[in-house]
């Protein structure tokens, strides 16, 4: 069934929000503050339904289009409307005075998600009226090619927001995931950083080239990762599971992990320099926007070749 969604915030997630809950049949309203923003974000959303038409995983863009609103004002974007996904800046106050705002203009049984990807909703969605239907719905970029979504409940979110927010999640084809308590940085950063710390920490010790880097994950790990986690690619490891693997493999796992560079490693300018220079020699920084369209061609074929990401029909 049809739904009505606000997005609020149109930048980077923002768009994606809205050709996500356009494609699916929901009709969209877009608010953003910045003069010009919701004006410039139409032609995007329509550049990444038509991208997506070609990879058919958009039936039909202009219907789609027909479905977005464009508003001037915040109170006129949440009228009437069933979710609300703000996308705002990255900021602790701007989040807790658009939680303020929302709460106050939304109707009372609307659901209020955030996309939020590190600040622990406490620090945003505490003494709310409303707070029982405020949740973080964390998208990893771009949300219209990778589907999970990390669910966090706030302070006083209720199971019936939880719920609700799934179901709407997974019928315009994301997969919602619930992180059972808060955490800063939430799970998928947190692990993806805990990686980064240690390739930062091998590349500066000359370990090994940030190329090489790419290549190791590239062809390894992420061939792997595209379709099973790690617990389940160690549980594929010997024939006899999991349980066998970590007996087997104890002395090697155990002792590597021991070896890590566990400490944070210090994001200095120099080391950044180093891999911006090894970075441009693979792809030149003009070349980025290209090699980003690149990206989402992969990723779009990725999806095909799963078959999953598709909206429910009615
Ligand atoms: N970009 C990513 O990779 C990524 C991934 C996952 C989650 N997120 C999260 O999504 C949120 C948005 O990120 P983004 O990359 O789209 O940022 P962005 O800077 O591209 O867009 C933010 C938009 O919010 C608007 N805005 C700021 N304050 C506002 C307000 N009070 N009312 C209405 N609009 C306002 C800005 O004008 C801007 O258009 C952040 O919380 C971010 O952490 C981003």
């Amino acid at each position: 069934m049809s739904k009505k969604i606000a997005c609020i915030g149109v930048g980077n997630l923002g768009r994606a929000w809205a050709a996500i809950f356009a494609r699916a049949g929901h009709e969209v309203a877009l608010y953003d503050n910045a003069p010009g923003a919701v004006a410039a974000a139409l032609p995007a959303i329509e550049s990444t339904l038509n991208s997506m038409a070609e990879a058919d995983l958009v039936e039909d863009v202009a219907a789609a289009m027909a479905r977005i609103r464009p508003c001037e004002t915040l109170t006129d974007a949440v009228a009437g409307v069933d979710h609300v996904q703000e996308s705002v800046i990255e900021d602790v106050e701007v989040k807790r005075a658009i939680f303020r705002e929302l709460d106050r203009a939304a109707p009372p049984d609307a659901i209020i998600a955030s996309s939020v990807s590190s600040i622990p909703p406490s620090e945003f969605m505490a003494n709310l009226e409303g707070g029982a239907r405020c949740i973080v719905a964390h998208p990893v970029n771009p949300p219209h090619l990778i589907p999970v979504v990390e669910i966090m409940l706030g302070p006083s979110t209720s199971e019936e927001t939880y719920d609700a927010c799934c179901a709407l999640l997974s019928g315009v084809g994301q997969v919602p995931v619930r992180l059972n308590k808060e955490i800063f940085g939430y799970v998928l950063n947190r692990l993806q950083f805990a990686l980064i710390n240690e390739a930062l920490h091998l590349v500066d010790g000359g370990y090994v080239s940030a190329e090489d880097t790419d290549k190791i994950i590239k062809y390894g790990l992420g061939r792997r990762w595209a379709f099973m986690g790690p617990f389940e690619t160690n549980h594929l490891n010997a024939t006899g599971g999991i349980e066998e693997y970590y007996s087997k493999f104890q002395g090697a796992i155990g002792g590597t992990i021991k070896e890590l560079f566990l400490e944070p490693h210090p994001l200095n300018p120099e080391l950044i320099s180093r891999l911006a220079e090894e970075m441009e020699r693979t792809t030149p920084v003009a070349d980025v926007p290209a090699r980003q369209e690149w990206r989402d061609r992969q990723l779009m074929a990725l999806t095909g070749h799963f078959g999953d990401m598709q909206p429910e029909k009615d």
